[in-house]
C-alpha cells in the first residue's frame, strides 16, 4: 500500500514463535527494553508485536477488544506507551474469522471498523491479521473489510495479512496491505521447515536475470507492498546449527521478508545476536531498491540465490542444502552481468572484501546447511 509505511520490509519481534500462547506484559516490556539494550533497535528493529492470546476471551459490554487481566492488567494503551517511550512501534494481532486461530480471543469478522478504531486508540502501529474460524467467505473479501477499516481511521499502521498465500494475495493484497504471508507457518527445525518451505513457496520463476523483469510474482513486491513473506523468524530459538540459522536469515534478507525475530530476547546469545544483527545482511533487506531477490539454480541441494541491489549492485548467496560440504559456482550470466566484467565482492559475514577485481563467476567451499553472501559491485556495466 503506497501510503508511506514500510518502504523497506518491517524489522522488529513478534511473540509467537517463541511463546505461543505465553506472553504477558512483563514479557513484552523486557522485550522492548532488549531491544534497545542489545543494540537491535538502532539497526532497525522497531516492532513489537503481539501475536495471538493477548485479549479476554470475550469482548466486553460494548463490544470491545481489552487486554486479558490475568497477563496484561496494565492493558494495551499503557503497554503500547511503554513501548513508544523507547523509540519503538507497537503490533498487534487479530482475525479476519469468528475467533483467533487459538480459540482462545474473539476474531474481529464484522467487527472491523470498530477494533481498527479500537487499535488506533491504544497507538498501535503494526496489525498482523490471521485467517481462522471464518465463515467461508473469499479471504479477499475479508481482508478488504480490514483494509477499508484501516484506511478510515487515518492511522499510518503496517498491515500484514496472514492469510497464508491460498488465494494469490500478491495479486490483491497490494491495495490494501503492506505484507501478506506466502507459506503456512514455519518451525524451528532445518529440513521440514526453512529448506521445505522455500522449495513448494517459491514459484519456479521467482527470480530471473535481471533484464527479465516481467517474472510472474515479482513484479508484486517493492516499497510498501512485500511479497514472499515466508513467515517470522527461528534464528536463536535452539532447534537448528548456527550455520543453519546463518542461512535462515541469509535467505529471508534477500527475499525482502519482514524480519521479524521470533526468539527470546531476555535472554539471548552473542551468537544470536551476531546473526541477528549483521549490519551488512540487514543492508541487503533494507535496500532502497527494493526489489525481492531469489532462487536462480539448484541441483543436487546446491543453490545460487540472487537479487538485484540499487547503485547496480547484486547480493548473491551460495547455500548448501545438501549433507557434504560443496564447491558452488555462481556465474555472472546469472545475474544479466556480461561476462568479464569486472566487480569488487565483499563477503558479508565475513565483513571482508573478497576480491577487488573478481571476473565472470565467483565459486566457493560451502559447508552442509551453511551459506555464502555476497555483495558485487560491477566496475563497468
Ligand atoms: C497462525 C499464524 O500463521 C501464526 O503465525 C500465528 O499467528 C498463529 N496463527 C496464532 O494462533
Amino acid at each position: 500500500l503506497d501510503n508511506g509505511v514500510s518502504r523497506t520490509p518491517p524489522m522488529g519481534w513478534n511473540s509467537w514463535n517463541h511463546f505461543w500462547c505465553g506472553i504477558n506484559e512483563s514479557v513484552v516490556m523486557s522485550t522492548a527494553d532488549a531491544l534497545v539494550s542489545t543494540g537491535l533497535a538502532s539497526l532497525g528493529y522497531k516492532y513489537v508485536n503481539l501475536d495471538d492470546c493477548w485479549a479476554e476471551s470475550e469482548r466486553d459490554e460494548n463490544g470491545k477488544l481489552r487486554g486479558k487481566a490475568s497477563t496484561f492488567p496494565s492493558g494495551i494503551k499503557a503497554l503500547a506507551d511503554y513501548v513508544h517511550a523507547r523509540g519503538l512501534k507497537v503490533g498487534i494481532y487479530a482475525d479476519a474469522g469468528n475467533r483467533t486461530c487459538t480459540n482462545q480471543m474473539p476474531g474481529s469478522l464484522h467487527h472491523e471498523y470498530e477494533d481498527a478504531k479500537t487499535f488506533a486508540e491504544w497507538g498501535v502501529d503494526y496489525i498482523k491479521y490471521d485467517n481462522c474460524y471464518h465463515d467461508g467467505t473469499r479471504n479477499r473479501e475479508r481482508y478488504t473489510a480490514m483494509g477499508h477499516a484501516l484506511e478510515k481511521i487515518k492511522r499510518p499502521i503496517h498491515f500484514s495479512l496472514c492469510e497464508w498465500g491460498q488465494e494469490d494475495p500478491a495479486k490483491w493484497a497490494g491495495a490494501y496491505g503492506h505484507s501478506w504471508r506466502t507459506t503456512g507457518d514455519i518451525n524451528d527445525t532445518f529440513a521440514r521447515s526453512i529448506a521445505f518451505h522455500l522449495c513448494i513457496h517459491l514459484h519456479p520463476n521467482l527470480w530471473q536475470p535481471l533484464n527479465h523483469l516481467n517474472n510472474r510474482w515479482r513484479r508484486y513486491a517493492g516499497p510498501g507492498r512485500w511479497n514472499g513473506n515466508p513467515d517470522m523468524l527461528e534464528v536463536g530459538n535452539g532447534g537448528m546449527t548456527m550455520d543453519e540459522y546463518w542461512s535462515h536469515f541469509s535467505i529471508w534478507s534477500l527475499m525482502k521478508a519482514p524480519l521479524l525475530i521470533g526468539c527470546d530476547l531476555r535472554s539471548v546469545s552473542n551468537r544470536t545476536l551476531r546473526i541477528l544483527g549483521n549490519k551488512e545482511v540487514i543492508e541487503v533487506n533494507e535496500d532502497s531498491l527494493g526489489v525481492q531477490g531469489g532462487k536462480l539454480r539448484s541441483k543436487d541441494g546446491l543453490e545460487v540465490w540472487a537479487g538485484p541491489l540499487s547503485d547496480n549492485r547484486v547480493v548473491v548467496v551460495l547455500w548448501n542444502r545438501s549433507k557434504l560440504r560443496a564447491l558452488i559456482t555462481a556465474v555472472w550470466r546469472d545475474f544479466g552481468l556480461s561476462p568479464n566484467t569486472p566487480a569488487i565482492v565483499r563477503d558479508l559475514w565475513k565483513h571482508k572484501y573478497v576480491s577487488m577485481n573478481k571476473r565472470d563467476r565467483l565459486t566457493a567451499s560451502v559447508a552442509p546447511h551453511a551459506c555464502k553472501m555476497y555483495v558485487l559491485t560491477p566496475l563497468q556495466s
